[in-house]
This record gives C-alpha cells, structure tokens and sequence, in this order.
C-alpha cells in the first residue's frame, strides 16, 4: 500500500511536453478568455488527463505555458481535490465528509470501504486498483453519503450493499451504468 505524501516523494515526469493536437487544443482554450492566465483549470485538466497526475515537471510545463509563476499554477491545483498532486490508483475514491453527507452516513460509507478494501484513508491498495481520499462538499449534498469516482458521482450510498455494488463492479472493470436506474436519483457523469 502506498500513502499520498505531499509533496510527493516521486518528483514525477522527469521532461514533458505537448503534442501538436495538445499544444492547438490549448491555444483554443486560451482564445475563449481575455486573458491568458485565466485557461488555467482547462489547461490543468487536460495535462492532468494526458500525464495522469500533476507531478511539479507538469506543474511546471503548464505554468510556462500560460506565462504564469509555478507557484501560482500549483497554488490552483493544490487548492481543488479533482487535480491529483500525486499517482493514484486506477479508481480515486473521493468521499466526502463535509457536514450534509456526515450526518447521512460519510463515516459508515468510509469505514466501508477500508474493510472491503483493506486500505486506509490516503492509501493504494496492493494492486493499484483503488486509492481512497476525503474530500470537502462536492455539491450533491441533497443525496449523500456520496463519493466521486474519476469523473463520475455515486450518490446515496447508505448502506454497505450498495458500496459493495459499486466497488464490485469497478473492481470487474465494468463500471455501473450512469445515472443508476435503480436509485431514482439524478447522478451526474461528466462524459455522459
Ligand atoms: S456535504 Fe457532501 S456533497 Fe455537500
């Protein structure tokens, strides 16, 4: 199992760069604002899914891209728990803990989840499967306990049949369909 040492202990990427398709995706990011510092969280979130983590080497790549300080660029990054500031597993489990989805159960989903897994909060289990993290309010407190997994939200997950249909269901490589038909419930999928 592997902790989530900040900074991190790998210092990363060693040498990046864009591609072309990457470098004119970007310049089109860049024109929708008056300025080019703000294309900051779009140009954060591409490098994040090119590279798969923002190691300080992509940190520092974006920062010179938009002319910016590295520091300013990682002050953003560290500051939103969607961007990863270290490797993680193929799925991130972000729970939150904040207070709605506290008083609906965040604990017991926690718990949970480091039983099945056998992982503690800011671990990796053994075969890069899973990492787990709390985080702060993910805007979907009217249906919590709930847990954001890459890009999508599973929300309601009151009781340990419905953790353990979703861990299960990673974990076989065949992610539940989004929204679930059986909770009734808005959930939203970034890519759907
Ligand atoms: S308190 Fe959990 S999503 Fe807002």
């Amino acid at each position: 199992m592997a902790t989530f040492p900040y900074p991190p202990t790998d210092q990363g990427h060693g040498e990046v760069s864009w591609t072309d398709s990457q470098s004119t995706e970007i310049d089109g990011m860049i024109a929708r604002y008056p300025q080019k510092r703000a294309a900051v969280m779009p140009v954060l979130w591409l490098a994040q899914d090119h590279f798969g983590w923002l190691s300080l080497d992509v940190i520092r790549l974006v920062a010179k891209t938009l002319e910016l300080p590295p520091s300013h660029v990682l002050s953003v990054a560290t500051f939103y728990t969607m961007f990863k500031k270290q490797p993680t597993g193929t799925h991130l489990l972000q729970v939150c803990h904040t207070l709605s989805c506290d008083l609906a159960g965040a604990e017991g989903l926690i718990s949970r989840i480091e039983n099945k897994l056998g992982i503690k909060v800011g671990e990796t289990t053994a075969d890069g499967k899973f990492s787990l993290q709390r985080v702060e309010c993910l805007a979907a407190c009217g249906s919590g306990p709930m847990m954001q997994v890459g890009t999508d939200y599973y929300e309601l997950l009151k009781d340990d049949a419905a953790v353990d249909a979703v861990l299960d269901a990673l974990a076989s490589d065949n992610p539940p369909s989004l929204p679930r038909p059986e909770m009734d419930q808005w959930t939203y999928s970034r890519k759907s």
